[in-house]
């Protein structure tokens, strides 16, 4: 199948088909998320909790995030490839941005990178679509703002903040966004952001009504270790698959079942094949 692109999603929008949206951040879950034909790939800052064990995203390096966008660009072949810009890689200057920005796409083969936050990052996303790069927005609740939003909150939920972001949405997209993620908002505004926008929303924890969904790939495979939130469905149990897996593994070498005749190399002559014609 031909590469997804941008114009693949927007027209994927117009044709009312649903996109869908995973993220991954190594080269196995990559190539497993690909060749099943998901759309969309982000290599998420969620990496932070989801892989790296921190308590939020807040300290995820862009170099970490690279490290991992390598490895996920070498295992897709299909899926439209977004890296998510970590906390402080785009909160200095415009230049500095553009440059950390850059550094997705030259060094780490995304073809998309995202941005946190509204209005306030017009700017930003114009400089960024004029250097050619891709930008993907996110919008409701933004994780990298949990001290200002003080906690993981559910955003526009009054009259005004529906306003804000239904305002940030449509600035964003005029600036030149590709697509936006709207995360943790109601069902209602976020039906209403997608119907207003032409370019395709992909939700998380904000309803059926977008264009796409994205969830996290431990949350989806109980791999997460943690209370996952109301929209997170559990698709498999990862958490149950290894812990049986390792425990028999274990219990295997320590009754010297593991490794068996058969899983040793041998001498020439004295191979299982050898003796037993
Ligand atoms: O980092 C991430 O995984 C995300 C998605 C949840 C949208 O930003
Ligand atoms: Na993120």
């Amino acid at each position: 199948p031909a590469r997804i692109t941008a114009h693949t999603l927007l027209e994927k929008k117009r044709q009312a088909q649903p996109i869908t949206a995973l993220t991954a951040y190594d080269y196995p879950t990559a190539r497993l998320v690909d060749e099943a034909g998901i759309d969309v790939i982000l290599v998420g800052d969620s990496l932070a909790m989801a892989v790296l064990g921190h308590e939020d995203t807040l300290s995820v390096t862009l170099d970490e995030i690279l490290h991992h966008a390598r490895a996920v660009s070498r295992a897709a072949r299909t899926a439209f490839l977004i890296g998510d810009m970590p906390f402080g890689s785009y909160n200095v200057s415009l230049d500095e941005s553009v440059r950390n920005a850059l550094r997705f796409i030259k060094e780490a083969g995304m073809a998309a990178v995202k941005i946190e936050g509204g209005v306030h990052q017009a700017p930003l996303v114009e400089r960024l679509t004029a250097a050619e790069i891709p930008v993907v927005g996110h919008i409701g609740l933004t994780p990298q703002a949990v001290h200002r939003m003080g906690g993981y909150r559910v955003q526009g939920k009054t009259v005004e903040a529906m306003d804000t972001l239904a305002a940030d949405a449509l600035a964003l997209e005029r600036a030149g966004a590709v697509a936006l993620v709207l995360e943790g908002i109601p069902r209602e505004l976020a039906e209403r952001i997608t119907r207003s926008l032409s370019i395709p929303t992909i939700g998380i924890g904000a309803g059926p009504d977008c264009d796409g969904q994205i969830l996290v790939f431990h949350d989806l495979f109980n791999f997460s270790f943690t209370n996952t939130p109301k929209f997170v469905r559990r698709f498999g149990d990862a958490t149950r698959l290894y812990r049986e897996g390792i425990a028999q593994y274990r219990e295997s070498v320590v009754a010297r079942s593991f490794p068996s005749d058969a899983e040793s190399y041998h001498l020439p002559g004295n191979s299982p094949a050898a003796r037993t014609p």
